[in-house]
Protein backbone atom coordinates (compact mmCIF):
# COMPACT_ATOMS: atom_id res chain seq x y z
CA UNK A 1 0.00 0.00 0.00
CA UNK A 2 1.50 3.22 -0.98
CA UNK A 3 2.15 6.08 1.55
CA UNK A 4 0.31 9.66 1.64
CA UNK A 5 3.30 11.09 0.39
CA UNK A 6 4.17 8.54 -1.99
CA UNK A 7 0.35 8.88 -3.52
CA UNK A 8 0.79 12.82 -3.42
CA UNK A 9 4.15 12.12 -5.00
CA UNK A 10 2.42 10.22 -7.88
CA UNK A 11 0.45 13.93 -8.79
CA UNK A 12 2.69 16.38 -11.29
CA UNK A 13 -0.14 19.20 -10.26
CA UNK A 14 -2.81 18.90 -8.33
CA UNK A 15 -5.39 22.11 -8.04
CA UNK A 16 -8.38 22.59 -6.64
CA UNK A 17 -10.89 25.48 -5.67
CA UNK A 18 -8.91 28.29 -7.24
CA UNK A 19 -9.93 31.26 -7.92
CA UNK A 20 -8.68 34.64 -9.25
CA UNK A 21 -9.97 37.75 -10.04
CA UNK A 22 -9.14 41.04 -11.32
CA UNK A 23 -10.73 44.02 -10.23
CA UNK A 24 -14.77 42.51 -10.98
CA UNK A 25 -13.61 40.03 -13.37
CA UNK A 26 -13.85 36.70 -12.40
CA UNK A 27 -10.92 34.63 -14.31
CA UNK A 28 -10.69 31.45 -12.33
CA UNK A 29 -13.35 30.36 -10.50
CA UNK A 30 -13.30 27.38 -8.73
CA UNK A 31 -10.98 25.92 -11.56
CA UNK A 32 -9.92 22.74 -11.23
CA UNK A 33 -7.43 20.34 -12.76
CA UNK A 34 -4.98 17.32 -11.97
CA UNK A 35 -2.24 16.45 -13.74
CA UNK A 36 -0.68 12.67 -13.08
CA UNK A 37 2.61 11.62 -13.21
CA UNK A 38 3.23 9.25 -15.94
CA UNK A 39 5.65 8.88 -18.17
CA UNK A 40 5.64 10.90 -21.75
CA UNK A 41 2.55 12.84 -20.90
CA UNK A 42 1.90 16.33 -22.17
CA UNK A 43 -1.39 17.98 -21.76
CA UNK A 44 -2.59 21.04 -23.77
CA UNK A 45 -4.63 23.84 -22.91
CA UNK A 46 -6.95 25.68 -25.06
CA UNK A 47 -9.08 28.83 -24.22
CA UNK A 48 -10.11 31.56 -26.30
CA UNK A 49 -7.89 34.99 -25.81
CA UNK A 50 -8.78 35.99 -22.36
CA UNK A 51 -9.82 32.75 -20.28
CA UNK A 52 -7.11 32.64 -18.14
CA UNK A 53 -4.57 30.49 -19.36
CA UNK A 54 -1.36 33.22 -18.54
CA UNK A 55 -2.91 33.57 -15.63
CA UNK A 56 -2.75 30.20 -14.35
CA UNK A 57 0.56 29.86 -15.44
CA UNK A 58 1.23 32.99 -13.21
CA UNK A 59 -0.69 31.57 -10.23
CA UNK A 60 1.14 28.18 -10.59
CA UNK A 61 4.47 29.44 -10.46
CA UNK A 62 3.50 32.47 -7.82
CA UNK A 63 3.93 35.47 -9.80
CA UNK A 64 0.33 36.46 -8.96
CA UNK A 65 -1.18 35.73 -5.88
CA UNK A 66 -4.07 33.38 -5.61
CA UNK A 67 -7.52 34.67 -4.00
CA UNK A 68 -8.51 31.00 -2.66
CA UNK A 69 -8.27 27.41 -3.77
CA UNK A 70 -5.37 25.02 -3.37
CA UNK A 71 -1.65 24.18 -5.73
CA UNK A 72 0.64 21.74 -5.35
CA UNK A 73 3.05 20.38 -7.22
CA UNK A 74 4.68 17.19 -6.32
CA UNK A 75 2.62 16.62 -3.48
CA UNK A 76 4.02 20.42 -2.31
CA UNK A 77 1.57 23.29 -1.54
CA UNK A 78 3.16 25.57 -3.50
CA UNK A 79 1.09 28.79 -1.89
CA UNK A 80 2.86 28.27 1.16
CA UNK A 81 6.28 28.85 -0.84
CA UNK A 82 8.23 31.80 -2.53
CA UNK A 83 8.48 31.67 -6.23
CA UNK A 84 11.92 30.92 -5.88
CA UNK A 85 11.45 27.69 -4.75
CA UNK A 86 9.92 26.35 -7.87
CA UNK A 87 12.93 26.05 -10.10
CA UNK A 88 14.49 23.53 -7.54
CA UNK A 89 11.30 21.62 -6.88
CA UNK A 90 11.60 20.81 -10.73
CA UNK A 91 9.12 23.53 -12.18
CA UNK A 92 9.89 25.65 -15.62
CA UNK A 93 8.05 27.23 -17.60
CA UNK A 94 8.07 29.38 -20.87
CA UNK A 95 6.64 33.40 -21.44
CA UNK A 96 4.37 34.28 -23.89
CA UNK A 97 6.55 36.86 -25.36
CA UNK A 98 9.98 35.95 -24.93
CA UNK A 99 11.59 37.51 -22.18
CA UNK A 100 15.24 37.90 -23.87
CA UNK A 101 17.93 40.82 -24.01
CA UNK A 102 18.87 41.44 -27.65
CA UNK A 103 21.85 42.81 -27.38
CA UNK A 104 23.20 39.32 -25.66
CA UNK A 105 24.13 35.98 -27.39
CA UNK A 106 22.48 32.96 -27.39
CA UNK A 107 24.46 31.65 -25.00
CA UNK A 108 24.92 34.53 -22.39
CA UNK A 109 20.47 34.63 -22.78
CA UNK A 110 20.13 30.60 -21.76
CA UNK A 111 22.73 30.94 -18.94
CA UNK A 112 20.43 34.11 -17.71
CA UNK A 113 17.67 31.57 -17.12
CA UNK A 114 19.46 30.07 -14.11
CA UNK A 115 20.09 32.90 -12.97
CA UNK A 116 16.48 33.70 -13.12
CA UNK A 117 15.48 30.23 -11.60
CA UNK A 118 18.02 30.77 -8.60
CA UNK A 119 20.49 28.29 -9.79
CA UNK A 120 23.51 30.92 -10.25
CA UNK A 121 24.73 30.54 -6.77
CA UNK A 122 27.40 27.43 -5.85
CA UNK A 123 27.25 26.14 -9.46
CA UNK A 124 30.44 26.19 -11.43
CA UNK A 125 30.91 28.08 -14.25
CA UNK A 126 31.64 24.62 -16.14
CA UNK A 127 28.58 22.85 -14.80
CA UNK A 128 26.61 25.88 -16.01
CA UNK A 129 28.07 26.09 -19.35
CA UNK A 130 28.04 22.43 -20.16
CA UNK A 131 24.03 22.84 -19.15
CA UNK A 132 23.51 25.68 -21.26
CA UNK A 133 24.74 23.82 -24.12
CA UNK A 134 22.92 20.95 -23.64
CA UNK A 135 19.67 22.84 -23.69
CA UNK A 136 20.69 24.42 -26.98
CA UNK A 137 21.24 21.17 -28.25
CA UNK A 138 17.74 19.91 -26.94
CA UNK A 139 16.35 22.53 -29.56
CA UNK A 140 18.97 22.54 -31.86
CA UNK A 141 20.52 25.67 -31.32
CA UNK A 142 23.75 24.38 -30.17
CA UNK A 143 25.63 26.29 -33.17
CA UNK A 144 23.96 29.99 -32.58
CA UNK A 145 25.09 30.07 -29.40
CA UNK A 146 27.76 33.44 -30.29
CA UNK A 147 25.10 35.25 -32.35
CA UNK A 148 23.32 37.96 -30.44
CA UNK A 149 19.73 37.64 -30.19
CA UNK A 150 18.71 40.74 -32.26
CA UNK A 151 20.28 38.60 -35.04
CA UNK A 152 18.15 35.61 -35.37
CA UNK A 153 14.68 35.46 -36.36
CA UNK A 154 11.77 35.16 -33.77
CA UNK A 155 11.12 31.57 -34.42
CA UNK A 156 14.90 30.75 -32.96
CA UNK A 157 14.21 33.92 -30.23
CA UNK A 158 11.08 31.27 -29.17
CA UNK A 159 13.36 28.76 -29.10
CA UNK A 160 16.47 30.15 -27.03
CA UNK A 161 13.07 31.38 -24.50
CA UNK A 162 12.70 26.92 -24.39
CA UNK A 163 16.24 26.65 -23.62
CA UNK A 164 16.24 28.89 -21.14
CA UNK A 165 13.57 26.88 -19.25
CA UNK A 166 15.33 23.77 -19.77
CA UNK A 167 18.76 24.49 -18.51
CA UNK A 168 16.95 24.31 -14.99
CA UNK A 169 16.49 20.49 -15.56
CA UNK A 170 12.53 21.05 -15.17
CA UNK A 171 10.35 18.15 -14.19
CA UNK A 172 7.64 19.55 -15.41
CA UNK A 173 7.33 22.25 -18.03
CA UNK A 174 4.62 25.23 -18.48
CA UNK A 175 4.69 26.70 -22.28
CA UNK A 176 2.71 29.44 -22.75
CA UNK A 177 1.89 29.56 -26.37
CA UNK A 178 5.44 28.83 -27.89
CA UNK A 179 4.10 28.24 -31.04
CA UNK A 180 2.23 31.98 -31.21
CA UNK A 181 4.17 33.52 -34.23
CA UNK A 182 6.00 30.49 -35.96
CA UNK A 183 5.79 29.89 -39.06
CA UNK A 184 4.86 26.19 -40.26
CA UNK A 185 8.22 24.85 -40.60
CA UNK A 186 9.37 26.49 -37.47
CA UNK A 187 6.17 24.99 -35.38
CA UNK A 188 7.19 21.49 -37.35
CA UNK A 189 10.61 21.54 -35.88
CA UNK A 190 9.19 22.88 -32.63
CA UNK A 191 6.83 20.21 -32.38
CA UNK A 192 9.98 17.72 -32.85
CA UNK A 193 11.68 19.33 -29.94
CA UNK A 194 8.50 18.91 -27.69
CA UNK A 195 8.00 15.57 -28.22
CA UNK A 196 11.55 14.33 -27.63
CA UNK A 197 11.17 16.37 -24.20
CA UNK A 198 8.14 14.46 -23.80
CA UNK A 199 9.42 11.70 -24.57
CA UNK A 200 12.61 11.97 -22.05
CA UNK A 201 10.11 11.61 -19.26
CA UNK A 202 9.24 15.32 -18.62
CA UNK A 203 5.85 16.50 -18.25
CA UNK A 204 4.38 19.54 -20.56
CA UNK A 205 1.50 21.44 -20.03
CA UNK A 206 1.21 23.16 -23.13
CA UNK A 207 -0.90 27.05 -23.66
CA UNK A 208 -1.51 26.67 -26.82
CA UNK A 209 -4.06 27.77 -29.78
CA UNK A 210 -2.20 26.09 -32.46
CA UNK A 211 -3.97 22.55 -33.16
CA UNK A 212 -1.42 21.52 -35.50
CA UNK A 213 1.36 21.70 -32.29
CA UNK A 214 -1.04 20.05 -30.07
CA UNK A 215 -2.16 17.53 -31.88
CA UNK A 216 1.44 16.51 -32.62
CA UNK A 217 2.40 16.76 -29.39
CA UNK A 218 -0.47 16.14 -26.60
CA UNK A 219 -2.44 13.31 -25.69
CA UNK A 220 -5.05 14.92 -23.21
CA UNK A 221 -6.59 18.57 -24.12
CA UNK A 222 -8.05 20.52 -21.45
CA UNK A 223 -10.24 23.28 -22.33
CA UNK A 224 -11.27 26.39 -19.88
CA UNK A 225 -14.01 28.60 -20.90
CA UNK A 226 -15.62 30.64 -18.01
CA UNK A 227 -13.19 29.99 -15.37
CA UNK A 228 -13.50 26.40 -15.75
CA UNK A 229 -12.32 23.31 -17.47
CA UNK A 230 -15.09 23.04 -19.69
CA UNK A 231 -13.71 19.67 -21.49
CA UNK A 232 -10.86 17.25 -20.35
CA UNK A 233 -10.65 14.19 -23.36
CA UNK A 234 -8.17 13.25 -25.65
CA UNK A 235 -7.14 14.54 -28.72
CA UNK A 236 -9.63 12.69 -31.01
CA UNK A 237 -12.37 13.43 -28.06
CA UNK A 238 -11.29 16.90 -28.40
CA UNK A 239 -11.41 16.88 -32.21
CA UNK A 240 -14.58 15.52 -31.95
CA UNK A 241 -16.19 17.92 -29.16
CA UNK A 242 -18.75 20.06 -29.51
CA UNK A 243 -17.59 22.25 -26.72
CA UNK A 244 -14.59 22.34 -28.30
CA UNK A 245 -15.39 23.31 -31.40
CA UNK A 246 -17.98 25.88 -30.24
CA UNK A 247 -15.21 27.24 -28.21
CA UNK A 248 -12.86 27.91 -31.01
CA UNK A 249 -15.67 29.25 -33.62
CA UNK A 250 -15.36 25.99 -35.69
CA UNK A 251 -12.29 27.36 -37.34
CA UNK A 252 -8.87 26.04 -35.32
CA UNK A 253 -10.09 22.49 -34.68
CA UNK A 254 -10.50 21.63 -38.34
CA UNK A 255 -6.79 23.41 -39.05
N1 LIG B 1 -2.30 41.52 -14.09
C1 LIG B 1 -3.53 41.70 -14.58
N2 LIG B 1 -4.29 42.76 -14.19
C2 LIG B 1 -5.53 42.93 -14.68
N3 LIG B 1 -6.14 42.11 -15.56
C3 LIG B 1 -5.43 41.06 -15.97
C4 LIG B 1 -4.10 40.78 -15.51
N4 LIG B 1 -3.64 39.65 -16.11
C5 LIG B 1 -4.65 39.23 -16.89
N5 LIG B 1 -5.71 40.06 -16.82
C6 LIG B 1 -6.98 39.89 -17.51
O1 LIG B 1 -7.45 38.57 -17.18
C7 LIG B 1 -8.03 37.95 -18.32
C8 LIG B 1 -7.29 36.65 -18.60
O2 LIG B 1 -6.00 36.98 -19.09
P1 LIG B 1 -4.94 35.89 -19.53
O3 LIG B 1 -3.74 36.65 -19.98
O4 LIG B 1 -4.77 34.91 -18.45
O5 LIG B 1 -5.70 35.20 -20.76
P2 LIG B 1 -5.15 34.13 -21.79
O6 LIG B 1 -6.11 32.99 -21.76
O7 LIG B 1 -3.72 33.84 -21.52
O8 LIG B 1 -5.33 34.91 -23.18
P3 LIG B 1 -4.42 34.89 -24.52
O9 LIG B 1 -4.87 33.69 -25.32
O10 LIG B 1 -4.78 36.17 -25.20
O11 LIG B 1 -2.97 34.84 -24.12
C9 LIG B 1 -7.97 38.96 -19.46
O12 LIG B 1 -9.21 39.63 -19.52
C10 LIG B 1 -6.86 39.89 -19.03
O13 LIG B 1 -7.05 41.17 -19.55
MG1 LIG C 1 -2.00 34.14 -22.55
Amino acid sequence: MKTVQERAGSQVLRISGLCKSFGGLNVLSNFELEIPHAEDMAVAVLGQNGAGKTTLVNLITRILPVDAGTIEVYGNDVLSLPARALAPMGVGRTFQTPRLLLDDTVLDNVLLGSVAQGNWHGQARRKLLADAQEALEAVSLADQAGRAIRSLPFGSRKLVELARALIGHPRVLLLDEPAAGLSQVEEEHLAEVLVRLRASGMTLLLIEHRMMLVKAVAQRVVMMASGKVVFDGTVAEALDSSVVKEGYLGTQVAG
